[in-house]
């Protein structure tokens, strides 16, 4: 499977499993009023985007052109400044839901693309708007697309996105500030082997000292059977920190439930990457009983010519969603020799506190590719 593929496989899933929560996965599932609030965060985004245009006397207009619209949360907000928009999306479950949700018409349309190009003629957008999308793409992929979205570019219109650099080395917290008091806020009782289910967790701060932002603490689950872990290391769902002593936050974890059916315990801890789960310092996992009932799924065709169990095809392997960085140097580096003008960098708090994540302010000029003999 290429990167592409794999990359349009874990959308494709997440979009056809819970789209809302994949997009705005601290915001909880966005079922009944939450999805209004859902579409408000968007308009309040795009605002405070174009602001950044409006302040260096850029008045938004156009087509505009969202890329990796998922739901279109940013295309509609975007169709009350523009003339136009397109999103565009790799996942067409993503896309269905936009098409349902579309209140604007022709005004705005949603195209899937499976390409690593954008469907669109050199110079023929005025704007492109990126946000929580460029993380999940592996860099290899995800610089031809900025490379693309300045081809599509006039001269003079302007990029809007978010692109995560990488990920500051942690600071271990202290041994003794490593004290926690989980709860599980509501999760499954019962899940199909191998789905995926979402377990809502409260933390609370049981230590002396603030757990600062940006040092990789995440909850984690296991999955234990008959007291055994029977698999360790599943979801992952930032802290929301900085948490002070006292203070409890809530995250949305996404669980998969074990293969083979049977009564599990699912064990949620906390954990500082590449430093230690919490459990081992003394704080105590949580567990939560859930039945896993054995899959109705068809077991994959046995081969039966000889040598044809080469050609079974293995099922996608479907990893989750990812995140990924293009260093900050590279990408501004990329833009000026494609002509364009980065007019900021802002540090970004969209790809969580564990990364160093810049917003772009870009100006589009003459597309020119240098190489240096
Ligand atoms: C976290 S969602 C964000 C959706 C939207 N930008 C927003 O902020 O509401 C990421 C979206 O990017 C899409 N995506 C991922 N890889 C893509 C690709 N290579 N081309 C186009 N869309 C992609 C996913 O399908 C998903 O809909």
């Amino acid at each position: 499977m290429t990167e592409l593929e794999a990359v349009r496989t874990t959308w494709e899933q997440l979009g056809s499993t819970n789209p809302y929560w994949a997009v705005l996965t601290e915001n909880d599932f966005h079922e009944g009023e939450a999805r209004a609030e859902f579409f408000a965060t968007g308009r309040t985004e795009v605002r405070e985007m174009l602001r950044l245009l409006e302040d260096r006397g850029h008045r938004p207009g156009g087509h505009a052109v969202d890329f990796g619209c998922g739901v279109g949360r940013l295309s509609f907000a975007l169709a009350e400044h523009v003339d136009e928009v397109t999103g565009v999306d790799v996942a067409r479950s993503m896309l269905d839901e936009a098409v349902t949700n579309n209140p604007f018409g022709d005004r705005v349309r949603f195209v899937h693309n499976e390409s690593h190009d954008l469907p669109f003629p050199d110079d023929s957008v005025d704007l492109v708007v990126s946000s929580i999308t460029l993380q999940h793409i592996p860099p290899s992929l995800s610089i031809r697309y900025l490379m693309e979205m300045v081809r599509i570019t006039r001269p003079g219109g302007h990029l809007l996105f978010q692109q995560p650099s990488h990920i500051p080395a942690p600071v271990p917290i202290p041994a003794e500030q490593c004290r926690a008091t989980l709860a599980v806020v509501r999760a499954p009782g019962t899940l199909v082997a191998d789905e995926c289910g979402y377990v809502r967790v409260s933390v609370r701060n049981d230590g002396t000292e603030t757990w600062p932002a940006g040092q990789l603490l995440n909850v984690g689950n296991h999955w234990y059977r008959d007291d055994i872990a029977v698999r360790w290391d599943d979801g992952r769902a930032s802290v929301p920190c900085p948490l002070a002593p006292g203070e409890s936050g809530e995250v949305t974890l996404q669980v998969t439930a074990p293969s083979a059916g049977g009564d599990y315990q699912l064990g949620v801890d906390v954990v500082q990457e590449h430093v230690a789960w919490w459990s081992d310092r003394g704080t105590r996992i949580v567990r939560h009983p859930v039945t896993v009932e054995a899959s109705t799924a068809p077991p994959p065709p046995r081969p039966e010519a000889p040598g044809a169990a080469e050609q079974v095809a293995p099922a996608p392997k479907v990893s989750g969603m990812q995140m990924h960085g293009v260093r900050t140097e590279l990408v501004c580096g990329l833009l000026r020799q494609l002509g364009c003008t980065v007019l900021d960098a802002l540090p970004d708090r969209r790809a969580g506190d564990n990364w160093a994540s810049y917003f772009y302010v870009v100006e589009v000029g003459e597309y020119r590719l240098e190489v240096d003999p």
